[in-house]
C-alpha cells in the first residue's frame, strides 16, 4: 500500500517518544533530531505503522530482515509461543533446533555439492562472524585474520577483528589484537582485481588463519566486485592453508537474486555466515561450515566452548524453518530478480546530475550520489532521507561517507509503489539540492 500521512513527520507520538528516550537510553544509540526518527508500532508486508498512526512504505526491509515482507513469520511464532518459547539450546534441545541445522545444511552445502554443513546457531550477526572466526582458529591454529577496506562485520569485540570500517574499529583498537590485514575490496573491473592478486601474494599466509568477506559489500554502499573476485580468494585460501568465510548475513536468503550471493560465481566458502532474514523477525543467526572445518572442535564432553543462553532458541527456530522452506523456491528469486531490474532500470531512467552511479544486484541497490566536482554527496542523501521520510518513505545511506540511498524493499512491493517511491526520489533529491543552496 502506498503511505498514508495524518500527521507532521515526526508525529507528537513520536516526538514525545524521542524525548523520553534520550533520559533513559544511552545518547550513543539513537539518533534523534527535529526530523528524525518515527517511532514504529505495526508492519505487514511492505508497510509500517508509526506511534501516530501514520502508513509509510519501507524501502530498508528494516535492515534486511523482512525480505519476505513484515510479519511474514509472524504465524510460527504465534504457534510456537504457545508451545515453548524458551529451552536449553546446547543441554536439552529441540526437534526445532535439528529442523534448522539439517534445512542449513540442505541449503548449502548440500546444494552446493559439497558435503554436509555443520552449524553453529547464535543470536545476532555479530555472533556468527564471531562463531566463524573462533572456528577458523580452532582449524588452522594460525590466529590472523585477513579482511577487506569498509567491510561490515558486526560489532561485538570478535567481529571488530575482520572490521574494514576504521570508525567502528579504531575507539576500541588497543583492546583489539594487532594481527589482521586489511585489503582493498576491488571495486572497478579487471585491474583491481590484479591488484588484489598482487597483495594477497604479499601476504605471508603463516600466521593468517581467516579471510572473512561479503560477496557483495552492503554497508559500504552495496560495492559489487568484479567477476573473479571469489574465485581469486577461494584459490589463494586454498594455497595458503587459509578458512575462506563469506559474510551473506545481509546478501543471504535471495537479497540478491540468488539464495546466496556466492552463488553468483559459483564458489564454495569454508564457512557461510548468515542472519538478518533467517527467521524475518526473531534474532537468530548462523555459521555453517564444511564438516572437515567445523569438526576441528573438540565434541562436547557437557561444557561446550562457544554456546549462549538463547542458542537456538525455540520460537527462532520456528519461524526460521518457515522462512528457510519459503527461501528455497525459485518463485522467491524470479521475484526478486523482476522487482529488481525494474528499480534498478527506473532509477537508471532518473539521470539526475548528482547521481552518480545506480548499481546493485536484486534488491540490492545503491545510488551513489556525487557532486559535480566529484566530492560524495553525503550531505544531499542525508537531506534526502528525512524528506523521504516526510513523504512516507523510510530508507538510509550507506558509504564510507553515507552518500549512497540504499534500496533493499521488502521483496513483493508492487508497481505502484514503485512508480511512487521513484517519483519522490527524483523530488526529494531536487529538494534537497534546492535546500542546501538555500543554506
Ligand atoms: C554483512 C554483515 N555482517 C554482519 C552484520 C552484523 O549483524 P548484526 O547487526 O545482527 O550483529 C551485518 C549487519 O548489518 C552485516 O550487514
Amino acid at each position: 500500500m502506498l503511505p498514508k500521512l495524518s500527521t507532521g513527520i515526526p508525529g507528537p507520538q513520536s516526538l514525545e517518544l524521542s524525548e523520553k528516550l534520550k533520559l533513559y537510553e544511552c545518547r550513543n544509540v539513537t539518533y534523534t533530531a527535529d526530523d528524525w526518527p518515527v517511532f514504529w508500532q505495526r508492519a505487514e508486508g511492505v508497510n509500517v505503522w508509526d506511534a501516530d498512526g501514520n502508513r509509510f512504505l519501507d524501502l530498508t526491509s528494516a535492515f534486511g530482515v523482512a525480505g519476505l515482507g513484515h510479519g511474514w513469520s509472524a504465524g510460527a511464532m504465534r504457534e510456537q509461543s504457545e508451545q515453548l518459547i524458551h529451552g536449553m539450546g546446547d543441554v536439552h534441545p529441540t526437534a526445532l533446533k535439528v529442523d534448522v541445522c539439517q534445512r542449513l545444511s540442505a541449503l548449502t552445502y548440500e546444494r552446493w555439492g559439497a558435503g554436509v554443513g555443520k552449524a553453529i546457531l547464535s543470536n545476532s550477526g555479530s555472533e556468527a562472524v564471531e562463531s566463524a572466526l573462533k572456528s577458523a582458529y580452532i582449524a588452522t591454529g594460525k590466529p590472523g585474520v585477513v579482511s577487506f577496506k569498509n567491510s561490515y562485520h558486526g560489532l561485538g569485540y570478535g567481529a571488530l577483528l575482520g572490521s574494514g570500517m576504521e570508525k567502528f574499529r579504531q575507539p576500541f583498537e588497543s583492546q583489539l589484537p594487532a594481527l589482521r590485514k586489511v585489503l582493498d575490496f576491488p571495486s572497478e573491473g579487471v585491474d583491481s582485481l590484479a591488484k588484489l592478486v598482487i597483495q594477497l601474494n604479499g601476504l605471508d599466509p603463516s600466521e593468517l588463519g581467516a579471510l572473512i568477506v561479503e560477496p557483495i559489500q552492503g554497508r559500504a554502499g552495496k560495492v559489487i566486485p568484479p567477476d573473479g573476485f571469489l574465485g581469486i580468494l577461494r584459490s589463494w585460501c586454498d594455497v595458503s592453508g587459509v578458512v575462506l568465510i563469506f559474510d551473506e548475513i545481509y546478501t543471504g536468503f535471495n537479497r540478491t537474486g540468488k539464495l546466496f550471493a556466492c552463488e553468483w560465481e559459483s564458489v564454495v566458502p569454508d564457512i557461510i555466515c548468515l542472519g538478518k532474514a533467517m527467521s524475518g523477525g526473531y534474532p537468530i543467526s548462523a555459521c555453517v561450515g564444511k564438516a572437515e572445518v567445523m569438526d576441528a572442535w573438540p565434541e562436547s564432553e557437557g561444557e561446550a566452548l562457544h554456546t549462549s543462553t538463547f542458542l537456538g532458541n525455540p520460537v527462532g527456530c520456528a519461524m526460521a524453518c518457515v522462512s528457510l522452506d519459503e527461501h528455497a523456491l525459485e518463485d522467491v528469486r524470479v521475484r526478486v530478480s523482476k522487482t529488481g531490474e525494474k528499480i534498478k532500470q527506473e532509477l537508471e531512467k532518473l539521470d539526475h546530475a548528482l547521481i552518480h552511479e545506480v548499481r546493485g544486484r536484486g534488491l540490492m541497490i545503491g545510488v551513489e550520489l556525487r557532486h559535480e566536482d566529484g566530492a560524495p554527496a553525503g550531505d544531499v542523501a542525508g537531506a534526502v532521507l528525512s524528506d523521504m521520510l516526510r513523504r512516507g518513505i523510510i530508507m538510509l545511506a550507506d558509504g564510507e561517507h553515507g552518500n549512497v540511498l540504499a534500496f533493499t524493499p521488502p521483496f513483493n512491493l508492487g508497481e505502484e509503489e514503485i512508480e511512487f517511491i521513484i517519483h519522490q526520489v527524483r523530488n526529494a533529491i531536487n529538494s534537497a539540492v534546492y535546500q542546501l543552496a538555500e543554506k
